[in-house]
């Protein structure tokens, strides 16, 4: 017999008809060899599946000049979309949903990655300032390039709906799209730069073109208006935050799922509880999700207060398969290993966490 926990409710996203709301955060895993999704991704997924559970995939990239990790997936070419196929089967034979996380990385872009292409990467702003002896030299996209990025996520998009996924989360949290969105970073002297609705119309340029394609109730959108990804902060990501949450209310997408600042002064500030999203989750009149070192007691407060609808577990769903499970039994979970995060093993850290034996 399970325990009663506002986690364990069903929840209805949209058209589909969630039975809990314990998420699969979106994990690099940087397994899937020189872009393409492997076999052992179908094992990975499938046993993180439970009924009614939302899963978002890791961050894909949406182009070849998208990508700083060689081993990520993307999801531009035909042979990505089938070996992709599979992978998405797997969750839905279990019945789960699953979301393809649309990635571009920015100016953290390597060229070695662009065959042939000496063009390095795209930047919204200076040089790279961060890592700067292993990043490409960052150049600024032109103004009449802008729609040609903007493509890249459509047909990603497509791409995504056609290996099966059931919608696409625009992945606005790091890389270039938050890159646009943050005044630490973004110096355009063009619509894009400067007041806050001209940093935010790329992001909003890129949602407008993937609902057009898919439909808004297959998209959804992850934000990190407080995070410093790559050097992206910004001078007021509270003011960021909502005007994003106004902005997003115009499209009636499916979600806002958003990263938690968690520093230690706003956990202090909320006596410990974190509630650094509150603006925007009141703003936003969506689904919400929050991520972001969540628990069980964190996560079954936030959803009991409504102050999220839905939690994004990260890393305690990378160890914990059946996570969801775990939660309601109230039984001991399996601790991550971080040295295995990354590493190109199809096994170890990746498909060999312990379910439960009871
Ligand atoms: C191994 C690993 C890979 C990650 N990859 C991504 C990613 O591809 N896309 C993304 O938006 N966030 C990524 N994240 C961030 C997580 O989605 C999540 O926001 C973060 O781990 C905080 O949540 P947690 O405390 O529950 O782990 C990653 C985190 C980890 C640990």
């Amino acid at each position: 017999m399970g325990r009663n926990l506002p986690l364990i409710t069903p929840f209805k996203l949209g058209k589909f008809s969630l039975s809990h709301r314990v998420v699969l955060a979106p994990m690099s895993r940087d397994r899937s060899f020189h872009g393409v999704p492997q076999e052992h991704a179908i094992l990975y997924y499938s046993q993180r599946t439970s009924l009614g559970g939302l899963l978002i995939s890791e961050a894909t990239k949406v182009t070849d000049s998208a990508q700083r990790y060689p081993h990520s997936p993307g999801i531009w070419s035909e042979e990505q979309v089938e070996a992709w196929k599979p992978i998405v089967d797997a969750v839905h034979e279990k019945g789960g949903i699953f979301f393809c996380q649309l990635w571009h990385v920015g100016r953290q872009s390597h060229y070695n990655f662009r065959s042939g292409d000496p063009i390095p990467s795209f930047s919204l702003s200076q040089p790279n300032s961060v890592d700067v002896a292993e990043l490409s030299i960052a150049s600024r996209l032109k103004t009449d390039e802008i729609p040609l990025a903007v493509e890249d996520f459509r047909l990603a998009a497509r791409n995504a709906i056609n290996a099966g996924f059931d919608g696409v989360e625009v992945h606005a949290a790091y890389g270039l799209i938050d890159q646009f969105l943050k005044d630490h970073v973004n110096y355009r002297d063009d619509e894009y730069g400067g007041t806050l609705e001209n940093r935010c119309r790329f992001a909003m340029q890129v949602l407008e073109a993937v609902v057009d394609e898919v439909g808004a109730d297959r998209v959804g959108i992850r934000l990190s208006p407080y995070g410093h990804y790559g050097g992206a902060g910004d001078s007021n990501p509270e003011a960021l935050a909502t005007f994003m949450a106004e902005s997003l209310n115009r499209h009636s997408i499916l979600y806002c799922h958003a990263i938690e600042p968690r520093t230690k002064r706003t956990m202090e500030e909320k006596g410990g509880v974190m509630r650094g999203l509150l603006p925007m989750r009141q703003a936003f009149t969506g689904t919400f999700i929050a991520a972001g070192g969540y628990d069980c007691d964190d996560g079954n407060k936030a959803v009991e207060e409504s102050y999220a609808d839905l939690i994004a577990y990260g890393k305690l769903f990378l160890a914990n398969p059946d996570l969801p499970r775990r939660f309601e039994l109230g039984a001991p979970l399996n601790m991550y290993d971080r040295a295995t995060f990354y590493i190109p093993d199809p096994d170890i850290g990746y498909t060999d966490y312990p379910f439960l034996d009871y």
